[in-house]
């Protein structure tokens, strides 16, 4: 692995990241390219949110002692903003998925044996605070809290001790640690999230919380679009706003919980409303390629009645054009 160096290019924020309303000289700093670091690679249909893309970057220019709390509902897009950035920067990462089975040996390392040797593999921790990289932790809230303690003298700064090999790893001056989760550290206040824990006291009180929203209409529009141009040439122009429509009537259903006549275990997100607009246009020359694509993207994961709610959306947004009740 290859150590990062110094943060000397500027990166265009109109050019680089798409920002239309940014000022032609506004830069940000990143790496040189070097395909020997683990930079992301980036989606290049991915449309960066000015708000997000301003405090991710003031965190990674000035982190002081925290680390970067990214809290947004299912799909939302908080790992995909951190990459896509990253990528944008040329900065490092790696990243790792928290869950209750997540143990310390996955952050620090651990030692296998190789063809009779035993040999010392470091965890992303590690590697990221020897190496200088970006620390990505997604889902931390789903980790028990007593395995993330290791982290409370790493935010301060100490270096971390590997038992196994009586190393010490000082933390680069690039090495930075970011956490994703559906919560915002204490614990699940909406009932829509089982498993998720709160934080202990002394690692919430380290963060710095970016709320992350689905994603605005506007700029829904514009990935849908970007990511699918045959789209609005098969099935009319109005369709991306339709499309984008029931997702947010899906998302406000999801995040009612309870409240709602038909409640919904999941709510069509980003991701989903991407994979049926790419489904669409290649089932263009069926005969109901919106609803195929549907089925298939999102409601056939469904609970029948479910399935039907999300019908009778569809059918208020398209009309006799969606093809009766049959999902
Ligand atoms: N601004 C965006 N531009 C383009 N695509 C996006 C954008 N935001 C989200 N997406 C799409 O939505 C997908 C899901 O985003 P992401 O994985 O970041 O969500 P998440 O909030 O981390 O979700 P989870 O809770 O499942 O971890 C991305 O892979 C991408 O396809
Ligand atoms: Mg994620």
């Amino acid at each position: 692995m290859k150590t990062t160096t110094e943060r000397n290019k500027a990166v265009n924020v109109r050019k680089g990241f798409g920002i239309e309303d940014a000022k032609s000289d506004v830069y940000l700093a990143g790496f040189e390219f070097d395909a020997e670091l683990p930079i992301p690679a980036g989606d290049e249909h991915y449309v960066f949110d000015r708000r997000i893309l301003r405090k991710v970057n003031n965190f990674l220019d000035n982190p002081r002692k925290d680390f970067l709390w990214m809290a947004g509902d299912a799909g939302a897009g908080k790992t995909s903003s951190i990459l896509n950035i990253a990528s944008k920067l040329n900065y490092p990462v790696v990243a790792t998925n928290g869950s209750e089975d997540t143990m310390v040996s996955d952050f620090i390392g651990k030692t296998d044996l190789v063809n009779g040797n035993t040999v010392f593999t470091y965890g992303a921790l590690a590697k990221a605070m020897k190496y200088g990289y970006i620390f990505l932790l997604n889902e931390m809230d789903r980790i028990p809290p007593g395995r993330l303690t290791v982290l409370h003298d790493v935010l301060d700064g100490l270096p971390l001790h590997i038992d196994e090999t009586s190393e010490t790893v000082v933390p680069h001056k690039n090495f930075r640690f970011i956490a994703s989760g559906n919560s915002c550290g204490n614990g699940d206040d909406t009932g829509l999230y089982q498993g998720v824990f709160a934080l202990e006291m002394a690692l919430n009180d380290r963060k710095r919380l970016i709320r992350v929203p689905y994603v605005d209409k506007e700029i829904e529009h514009k990935i849908l679009r970007a990511s699918e141009p045959d789209l609005e040439q098969c099935e009319g122009a109005d369709v991306v706003e339709k499309m984008v429509r029931l997702a947010n009537i899906t998302r406000d259903r999801f995040l009612s919980g309870s409240d709602v006549d038909q409640p919904l275990s999941m709510p069509l997100t980003t991701r989903s409303l991407r994979k049926w607009a790419g489904l669409v246009v290649d089932y263009a020359d069926t005969d109901n390629p919106l609803r195929e694509g549907l089925e298939e993207a999102y409601t056939d994961s469904l609970k029948p009645e479910q399935r039907m709610a999300i019908n009778e959306i569809a059918e208020g947004i398209w009309g006799d054009a969606w093809g009766g009740n049959s999902l």
